[in-house]
């Protein structure tokens, strides 16, 4: 079996390449360990960038999240009992996000793939890829019935998340990983009920961070702050809504409105930047090349806007036979990959109390918080990044 592209994991950052790809002409096969029902039930962030709208928008898997998605034109930040706005559109000449669902994104994905004829191959198994450092890469791995199969590629796109295969192959020939470990978690839950708020509510409490966030009108995603060894079993109902309750606590007349938790997870916090994106003819994209904390909700998005710039690199290398952006895709990408690392270390930074964290620290947030409260430039400065931060180049002349 040949194709162009042999694209590695079935995520938002392969599922977008592949439908770029076929938008320029280019082939390509993507491969994924899981199953669809499991890629497509799995629960992650729901905040979509400007430009994340565009790009869905743009490829044809847009239409349902136009529809349903929930447009929000600002954000709170909340402290002290008092709620900032950032007036998100009115600070950035227009510019919002779309609350809709991660594995909603994927759905769209998968289905409009596979309707302009796209190969999906999910369930596969004992992925493994070789000869990157040749002009003939080969990716080999097993059907769902075991089957060994190999795909002949030019090229390999490793978007496989953080725990796949290509990164360690990237790691061989460019070893250096940057890596923070926050000393913080997220304790995630899911509950029945309508929204408690029209926009999302980013809280420093006294005891810790919370986050408002939601899925539906019937369905609510809320995140407090957690210690990273901490278990769910450790969380009862009481005790959840007791800290949300607390860190939530407001002047300004606002209630929370509770309802029956369905799901509860931790999720870890890390900032990890490969110092390479690429080797030989192997290209990383998303998680399998940078993890950002969630405050922000920046991964998803950077995972679309790096197979941006790479299917932008591939679609010039076959159409005008110039290899120059693939060569420059490392660094490109980096650059954007740092600046998205910048404001999520800062709005995580801004928001958590560290165990342990001295009066110091903790008049240092303060005086931040007052500041963004006090200067439009601050505000503007944050609902830039939060909408997310510009393409070098438009959407619509990328492709
Ligand atoms: N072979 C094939 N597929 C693999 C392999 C492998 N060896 N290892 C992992 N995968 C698949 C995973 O099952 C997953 O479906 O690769 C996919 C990677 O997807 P994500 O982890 O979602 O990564 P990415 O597409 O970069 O998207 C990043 O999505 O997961 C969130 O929080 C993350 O928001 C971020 C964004
Ligand atoms: C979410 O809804 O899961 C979410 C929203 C905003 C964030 C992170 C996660 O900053």
């Amino acid at each position: 079996m040949r194709t162009q592209v042999a694209i590695i994991g079935a995520g938002p950052a392969g599922l977008a390449l592949s439908h770029m790809l076929h938008r320029l002409g280019v082939a390509s096969i993507v491969l994924e360990t899981r199953s669809r029902a499991v890629v497509e039930a799995t629960i992650r962030a729901g905040v979509l960038e400007q430009g994340t709208i565009d790009i869905l928008a743009d490829i044809g898997a847009g239409e349902r999240m136009q529809r349903e998605g929930s447009r929000h034109e600002g954000t709170i930040l909340r402290h002290d009992g008092r709620d900032l706005r950032i007036d998100l559109a009115g600070l950035t000449g227009g510019k919002t996000v779309m609350v809709y669902p991660q594995h909603d994104v994927l759905k769209d994905l998968v289905a409009a793939r596979l309707a302009t004829g796209g190969d999906i191959r999910f369930e596969v198994s004992d992925v493994r890829v070789r000869d990157i450092d040749s002009d003939a890469p080969r990716v080999s791995y097993r059907d769902p019935d075991g089957q060994p199969r190999t795909i002949q590629a030019d090229f390999v796109a490793g978007c496989d998340g953080s725990q796949g295969v290509c990164r360690p192959l990237v790691l061989e020939s460019h070893p250096k990983v940057h890596e923070h470990i926050y000393p913080y978690a997220w304790l995630g839950i899911l509950c029945h009920g309508p929204p408690s708020s029209r926009e999302l509510i980013y809280a420093r409490g006294a005891t810790g961070f919370a986050l408002v966030s939601t899925r539906s009108a019937q369905v609510q995603r809320m995140y407090l702050q957690c210690d990273p060894l901490d278990k769910t079993e450790h969380w009862s109902d009481d005790r959840i809504w007791s800290e949300f309750h607390a860190r939530l606590r407001t002047h300004e007349g606002w209630t929370l409105r509770e309802g029956e938790i369905f799901s509860k997870t931790v999720v870890g916090m890390r900032s990890v930047v490969v110092e390479s994106m690429r080797s030989g003819r192997l290209f990383l994209a998303g998680d399998a090349a940078h993890i950002v904390p969630p405050t922000g909700a920046k991964g998803l998005n950077l995972a679309i806007s790096d197979v941006f710039i790479l299917a932008r690199a591939f679609g010039r290398f076959y159409n005008d036979g110039s290899a120059d952006q693939l060569d420059a895709y490392s660094a490109t990408a980096l650059a954007r990959v740092w600046r998205a690392q910048r404001f999520s270390w800062w709005m995580t930074s801004l928001l958590h109390v560290a165990p342990g964290a001295g009066e110091l620290q903790q008049k240092l947030q303060h005086a931040e918080l007052d500041y963004l409260a006090r200067s439009r430039s601050a505000r503007a400065v944050l609902a830039e990044n939060y909408v997310g931060l510009p393409l070098d180049f438009p959407v619509d002349q990328g492709l």
